[in-house]
């Protein structure tokens, strides 16, 4: 997300910056782990999007926002890990590992660098990618927008405009006509319930207005009346984004199953474990809030992507901070594997549809950390299925250290380290540990 919610909170001070516990703790505090396999055909993948993997992602509304001045980006995006040249050195390593999945983005901005004018090229560069998965034993898990969009689109109100669902839905199918036959399942739509979650976590009144100028300095550069992008948007504008994007999600599923009825659509939601302390008056409010259109406007999806990293507790005045004991990482941001668990838990609960888990990972630069995490989180998301959820895939997010927006390449989420200037590729052991689980089909 350009505002990324756990870097937010980091940024306004709300988590305190210490430095993390013992990475056993996590295991020791989540206790007795479940007993037995994965289901057989357990989708075990990796995550990246197009934006923060490709590099030079020049037609996109973000690069505009990255490169403009002022700008709430520390830095822009650059090359990124080059993946765009080197998509198939990134989908070895996924098979490398023993996963089955790969979980990547189309670029919008690539596809359709002018409105109306469709790029064979690009299109035939994602059918690779597509037939690259199929090649390697990977089921193609295709995001059609995660975030990004062309700067066109967003120099044009954006997801503001009545016209964003159609220009979407032109665009899926375009997509789909060339793509749809070789993916497993597609999302239309990633985190789209995401700027509602910073919304009702307060952000501070400076950061709200950096955004603001940042977003005036983007329409003075296209000559623009206004420039407002799927993941940084003006407070005032989430309602009208919202309804469109919700009329987007349905016209981009109609528009992929126009192409192909039998392939599964769902779209990516974020979801943090909502823990009410006290009275449940105030987590409902939050959830009604964050996800409430969405839960109910995937009620004819044929699955839902739930994208999970953290907990917020919340009391009768808001969000409470984690307890002071709590395992964090090293920005000081508490790690909390059973959150998944519960999200997904939640989320069946409120849709009755199959769950695939989009996203769930951790931020940091203790890979050991991460290799504990993993297993952890996976115990919480297993005690679900265990108890009748219906999961078909985890999806770690991420395989790559890559571009987080805002706060540029400072955050480390990978399986695999980049270097930043030769793109060499290094996995690192938390990656073996997760291949491990992929491979056995059991925790
Ligand atoms: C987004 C990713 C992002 C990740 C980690 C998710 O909200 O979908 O694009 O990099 O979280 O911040």
């Amino acid at each position: 997300m350009t505002i990324d919610r756990r870097a937010f909170i980091t940024a306004s001070g709300a988590a305190l910056a210490t430095r993390a516990l013992a990475t056993p703790a996590i295991a020791a505090t989540h206790g007795k782990r479940p007993q037995g396999r994965f289901p057989n055909g357990f989708l075990w993948g990796a995550a990246t999007s197009g934006h923060q993997t490709e590099g030079n992602d020049t037609a996109s509304d973000t690069w505009l926002l990255e490169n403009v001045k002022p700008s709430v980006f520390v830095e822009p995006s650059r090359d990124a890990c080059d993946s765009f040249e080197l998509w198939a050195k990134d989908l070895d390593l996924v098979r490398d590992f023993g996963l089955n999945t790969y979980r990547f983005s189309i670029e919008w901005s690539r596809i359709e660098p002018e409105p109306g004018l469709f790029s064979q090229a690009m299109l035939d560069h994602y059918r690779r990618m597509i037939d690259g998965c199929r090649d390697r034993g990977l089921t193609p898990m295709v995001t059609f927008n995660h975030f990004t969009c062309p700067r066109w689109f967003s120099a044009n109100d954006g997801w503001l405009s009545e016209k964003s669902p159609v220009l979407f839905a032109r665009y899926c199918e375009h997509a789909a006509r060339r793509l749809a036959d070789g993916i497993g399942y597609a999302t239309t739509l990633n985190e789209p319930n995401v700027m509602r979650l910073l919304k009702w976590m307060n952000l501070p009144a400076p950061l709200l207005a950096a955004q603001r100028a940042m977003l005036i300095a983007a329409a003075r550069a296209t000559g623009a009346v206004a420039f407002s992008a799927a993941n940084a948007a003006n407070v005032e504008d989430l309602d009208r984004q919202m309804a469109h994007l919700l009329a987007a999600h349905a016209a981009g599923r109609a528009a992929i199953k126009s192409v192909r009825p039998d392939l599964p659509v769902g779209l990516s939601l974020a979801v943090q474990d909502d823990q009410a302390v006290g009275s449940d008056v105030e987590r409902d409010a939050k959830r009604d809030y964050c996800y409430g259109a969405w839960l109910r406007a995937v009620a004819h999806d044929d699955f839902i992507g739930v994208q999970n990293y953290d907990r917020t507790r919340i009391g009768p005045s808001g969000p409470l901070p984690p307890p002071a004991a709590a395992p964090r990482n090293g920005m000081g941001q508490e790690i909390y594997p059973p959150s998944l668990g519960d999200a997904v838990r939640y989320v069946h609960a409120a849709t009755g549809l199959a769950v695939i888990v989009t996203e769930n990972g951790l931020d940091t630069t203790d890979d050991a950390q991460r290799a504990a995490y993993i297993p952890a989180a996976l115990e919480g998301l297993k005690s679900a299925m265990d108890a009748g959820v219906p999961v078909r895939g985890y999806v770690h997010w991420s395989l790559l250290d890559n571009f987080e927006w805002v706060f540029g390449y400072g955050p480390k989420y990978g399986l695999v380290a980049v270097d930043r200037q030769t793109f060499r590729r290094t996995p690192k052991p938390s990656a073996a540990v997760y291949g491990a689980i992929a491979r056995r089909n059991a925790i």
